[in-house]
């Protein structure tokens, strides 16, 4: 990820092409009152919020521009079908591919994993094989290679973390072997916000022939992603995690791999013959896109995309550090507090404990205050296993978020660890 390895470097020199307040104004869902306070919403990783660009484009493609992508020979269904792959050309550009056929449109990040788990699986997994995963993924860059390794006896391995949630890379070179037949890992980490070192990772798999599947759910909001500076084999991500619509959601596949593996499902748009003697496929990348595919929502991601280029990926990068300091810095002067997830390098996420207080108590309180944050695994028990506790408290932090708020956060903190006291 070129901009989070620049952050540093950059700062003082990016400037967002729009102050926070016309930023604010372009979402509408952050002027809203929660239990009668201003809403404070610190749950982006789990969704952000979308600008009004992205909701207005929304209501028109159903007022104006409505009929099935790919199927028509009519006005309306070229309008769309121009539409979508202009969009599948933004997504391109925007995480920098070498092809417009390399970007598969999908339900989400956790669609795109179980798509190359099964297709990939299928291929190229045998009994006694390996796959490597992290100790810091989601469940959903775990349990699709688990069940593929159910499947087909195939073992699961998995690089551990250190206490501070950086990979021991070491220890990820050690779990290499012939059997090792994929590598799928975290960009960054949806708990402890750690980037990983995903290029090293790739090259080194790539020394031994493995390809690698990057899972970029946490990373595509926060920066500037090149996939072809990572070289990374597979990248996946979500639309709602990056201000657009939820359901939609995309697979870049380097073109070679993609054309060699099976589809993962049937159907419409995605063959090019069918008869009872014999079916072919379609060409990258409709092989991959069996049925109506959500093109309404692939239409506004691009324009959640376009936002965020309009608006300077790399100062939405240097803000969004500014306040993870401040609410690091914030949350640490207060006496008891743990943070999880002190990696050199992060994402605007901070998952914490104040004392022995239960995070789900905590997240009440915060809410009673109009504070929206996480509690709970963030799917990701592993992770949880791994410090011995049974959940944290995650505020994850967007652009749009202010100063005020992440205040707001500390001293609602503090409020609670008062109330326990
Ligand atoms: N994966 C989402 C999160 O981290 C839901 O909250």
């Amino acid at each position: 990820m070129r901009l989070m390895r620049n952050t540093m470097q950059l700062k003082s020199q990016m400037k967002l092409s729009k102050t926070i307040e016309e930023i604010r104004a372009d979402f509408p869902i952050l002027s809203m009152k929660v239990h009668g306070l201003p809403l404070v919403y610190l749950d982006n990783g789990a969704t952000t919020q979308k600008p009004e660009q992205v909701i207005r484009l929304m209501d028109e493609l159903y007022r104006t521009a409505n009929a099935n992508v790919h199927r028509g020979v009519h006005f309306l269904s070229d309008i769309v079908s121009e539409k979508y792959e202009s969009a599948r050309e933004t997504v391109r550009a925007f995480i920098n591919a070498q092809k417009k056929e390399e970007i598969i449109f999908t339900a989400g990040a956790t669609a795109s994993i179980n798509a190359v788990a099964f297709s990939f699986g299928e291929k190229y997994v045998r009994e006694g094989d390996e796959i490597i995963v992290s100790e810091m993924e989601h469940h959903a860059n775990i349990v699709p290679w688990q069940m593929l390794c159910g499947r087909k006896k195939a073992n699961l391995k998995v690089i551990p973390f250190t206490d501070e949630g950086v990979l021991d890379l070491e220890a990820y070179r050690g779990l290499i072997t012939d059997r090792t037949r994929i590598v799928a890992v975290t960009h960054a980490s949806n708990v402890l916000g750690t980037v990983n070192p995903v290029k090293e990772i790739v090259a080194h798999a790539h020394r031994h022939g493995i390809p690698v599947l990057v899972d970029g759910a946490q990373s595509i909001q926060h920066g500037v992603v090149d996939v072809s500076d990572i070289d990374c084999d597979f990248f996946v991500f979500s639309g709602h995690k990056v201000y657009g619509p939820n359901g939609i959601g995309v697979l870049y596949g380097k073109e070679k791999l993609l054309n060699d593996l099976p589809p993962y499902q049937g159907g419409g748009d995605m063959v090019a013959n069918v008869s009872f003697r014999k079916t072919t496929w379609n060409e990258l990348p409709f092989k991959f896109e069996a049925g109506t595919t959500n093109f309404t929502g692939a239409i506004a991601l691009a324009a959640a995309l376009d936002y965020l280029t309009a608006l300077g990926r790399e100062a939405v990068a240097e803000r969004e550090q500014s306040l993870l300091e401040r609410a690091t810095a914030g949350l640490s002067s207060l006496r008891g507090l743990r943070i999880y997830g002190t990696a050199p390098r992060k994402v605007s996420v901070v998952s914490f404990l104040p004392g022995d207080i239960h995070q789900y108590d905590a997240g009440m309180i915060l809410d009673k205050l109009g504070i929206a944050v996480r509690t709970g695994t963030h799917c990701a028990q592993p992770v949880m296993e791994r410090f011995g506790i049974s959940g944290t408290i995650r505020a994850s932090i967007a652009f749009y978020n202010t100063e005020e708020e992440i205040d707001a956060l500390v001293k609602g903190v503090r409020k609670v660890t008062e109330m326990f006291d």
